[in-house]
């Protein structure tokens, strides 16, 4: 195996293994310095963790005023839940805008007023502790205000991150509307030292929070799309990536490939680089062809998975879609619906509930394509 760092990670790529994203680094890093709050969407694995935490290790190494912390809300099940984690993520960050060896805490002590925090000195420096509250919602809100207020007096520049946003939705049914959307409404109206960033890949049910009049943090954020890398951006970087794994260059056709089959969908493109860099020479064409072929043996139950819950309308579509190489530009077409039997209206209706589900898309020249491009292999296979 290669000695060199990992280049093509199946998780969070930041550093050596983090290709281009350069407008998107510099637009994310400036929004956080402004205090322009951001909602992020991209599809499923474009990069949107990548992005943000390639963004705020950026930010760390050229400005050390900035502390950020990071909530992933897939992971959190209720409000108290949430109120715990965002308890902790505030009383960690409060503890790192203490300037290192101050002992004196004062001026937290006042930002965080009737929250009553407790402080302890050790050798990992200052620890924060802050009460539970007896409401866990109004409690969200003036934690938060009260970071807000502590970054203010030691003039820092706070981030929360909250990764998979939509599930902050999720959280509601069963309690008041707008409730935990609300309480982190409310100390984002206010916020003029914390930087809120918003990422998730359920774009209905982003927009829903994000652009509907009624609710809370309608208009409070800028709007960021994560789209793919560029193929010019991905080429430099294998190229790159070839020289200093085989101390010579992957063949242009070879890379090509990679980029064709992957449909340069980022989480296939290094799990497929992964296992060619492996390997003890630079990859041919045939052997992107079978390690590519290896990857969709071993996914094709998931995309099968997904398959089987499929109207066999929706699936007919997706299939002759898969099959088309190039894309179809018109897929409720008469010419394009006929061969399958499947009247328009049908048609037009299975193409909407697969785009809905994130199955399809638009290419850049709009012609419809699948997402996922282990699903396009195995659907050709059948
Ligand atoms: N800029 C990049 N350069 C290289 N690889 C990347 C980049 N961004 C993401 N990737 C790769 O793509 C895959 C998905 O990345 P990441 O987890 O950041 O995406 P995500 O949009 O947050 O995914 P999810 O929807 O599952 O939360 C990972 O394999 C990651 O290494
Ligand atoms: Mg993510």
């Amino acid at each position: 195996m290669s000695p060199e760092p990992n280049l093509f990670p199946l998780g969070v790529a930041t550093g050596s293994a983090h290709c281009n994203r350069k407008e998107e680094r510099a637009e994310l890093t400036r929004n956080v310095l402004t205090g322009a709050h951001t909602w992020l969407w991209g599809r499923r694995r474009m990069g949107k963790t990548s992005l943000v935490e390639q963004g705020l290790q950026d930010l760390a190494r050229n400005r050390r005023k900035v502390v950020a912390a990071t909530i992933d809300l897939l992971v959190v099940h209720d409000v108290q839940d949430l109120e715990v984690r965002i308890r902790t993520a505030v009383e960690r960050l409060s503890a790192s805008i203490v300037p290192k060896g101050r002992r004196s805490s004062g001026k937290l002590a006042e930002a965080f007023g009737a929250l009553k925090p407790e402080f302890s000195f050790g050798a990992m420096g200052l620890g924060v502790r802050l009460s539970p509250p007896t409401q866990a919602m109004q409690g969200i809100a003036e934690m938060l205000l009260g970071l807000d207020r502590a970054a203010g007096m030691y003039r820092r520049r706070a981030v929360i991150v909250l990764d998979e946003f939509q599930q902050l939705g999720q959280l509601e049914s069963g309690t008041a509307r707008h409730g935990p959307e609300g309480a982190v409404r409310h100390a984002v109206e206010r916020a003029r030292n914390v930087t809120y960033l918003f990422a998730g890949s359920q774009r209905h049910l982003l927009a829903s929070m994000f652009e509907d009049e009624d609710r809370p943090l309608y208009r409070l954020c800028r709007k960021m799309t994560l789209d793919r890398i560029g193929a010019a951006d991905y080429r430099a970087f294998m190229r790159q990536a070839g020289i200093s794994r085989w101390r010579s260059p992957v063949a242009d056709a070879a890379i090509d490939r990679i980029l064709a089959t992957t449909t340069r969908h980022p989480y296939y493109v290094n799990a497929l680089c992964a296992r060619l860099w492996g390997g003890e020479r630079p990859p041919s064409v045939e052997a992107v062809d079978a390690a590519w072929s290896r990857i969709v043996d071993e996914d094709k139950r998931v995309a099968a998975g997904r398959l089987v819950r499929l109207a066999p309308s929706q699936r007919a579509l997706l299939k002759a879609v898969a099959r088309t190489r190039g894309g179809v530009e018109h897929p409720a077409s008469l010419e394009f619906l006929s061969p399958l039997r499947l009247p328009t209206s049908t048609g037009n209706r299975a193409r909407v509930v697969l785009e809905q589900e994130d199955l399809i898309r638009r290419d850049d020249d709009g012609r419809w394509v699948l997402v996922d491009p282990v699903m396009t292999s195995y659907l050709r296979s059948l």
